[in-house]
């Protein structure tokens, strides 16, 4: 990657924004992302979705402490789910999960441990038998980002929540609708922020 190219992208992960206000991508996903020619929206939307990613990592654990999870792992999951989009950025702007397993490759490739590489390639599939509550935050953040809501989704995670706090099933469910809703407000504005930068 060239030079220009490279701290054109350093500088969409992590300068200031105003509106909406983003917190900047993790150092090492910064770093991965200029080493290659990363589409700016795409730098964008991964900034879109692991700032809503860090949001409801901090509700849940304030709103259900018990609930043991990888806070880390979320945060570089969100901040990495669709980093196949570099070898496939057709799939930017149209439909397509050829970069599900490709960003599983590309981040094995640059010595990303497969338990954080793996992400990469689960953020779609969160209706299989073998996701954890790591994968269905980092899938949440994914649609919460724009106020996408998919019921079977919010389901599986009130499930975890009230499994591991022993609240009733409704109860849960009213908690996370008030979240999510409140992290939607913001919704048009990330929209914006992210269509601000060019696909190329
Ligand atoms: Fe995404």
């Amino acid at each position: 990657m060239e030079r220009a190219g490279a701290l054109r992208i350093l500088a969409i992960a992590d300068e200031e924004c105003g509106e909406p206000s983003l917190r900047p991508l993790p150092p090492r996903v910064a770093q991965v992302l200029s080493g290659f020619d990363t589409p700016p929206r795409l730098v964008a939307h991964l900034r879109a979705v692991h700032e809503v990613a860090a949001q409801l990592v901090a509700w849940v654990e304030r709103e259900c402490p018990e609930l043991v999870f990888d806070r880390e792992a979320v945060l570089f999951g969100a901040a990495t789910h669709d980093i196949g989009k570099v070898w496939h950025p057709e799939e930017l702007s149209g439909p397509g999960s050829l970069h599900e397993e490709s960003g599983r490759r590309l981040l094995l490739g640059q010595q990303v441990p497969q338990a954080l590489a793996r992400f990469a390639a689960t953020h779609g599939a969160w209706g299989s038998a073998d996701v954890v509550v790591e994968d269905l935050l980092v899938s949440l953040a994914d649609k919460a980002w724009k106020a996408k809501r998919v019921p079977e989704l919010e389901d599986l995670v009130v499930a975890e929540l009230a499994r591991a706090s022993g609240r009733e099933v409704w109860e849960e469910f009213l908690r996370l609708d008030e979240e999510l809703t409140r992290i939607g407000e913001d919704a048009g504005a990330r929209l914006a922020y992210q269509a601000s930068y060019p696909v190329r």
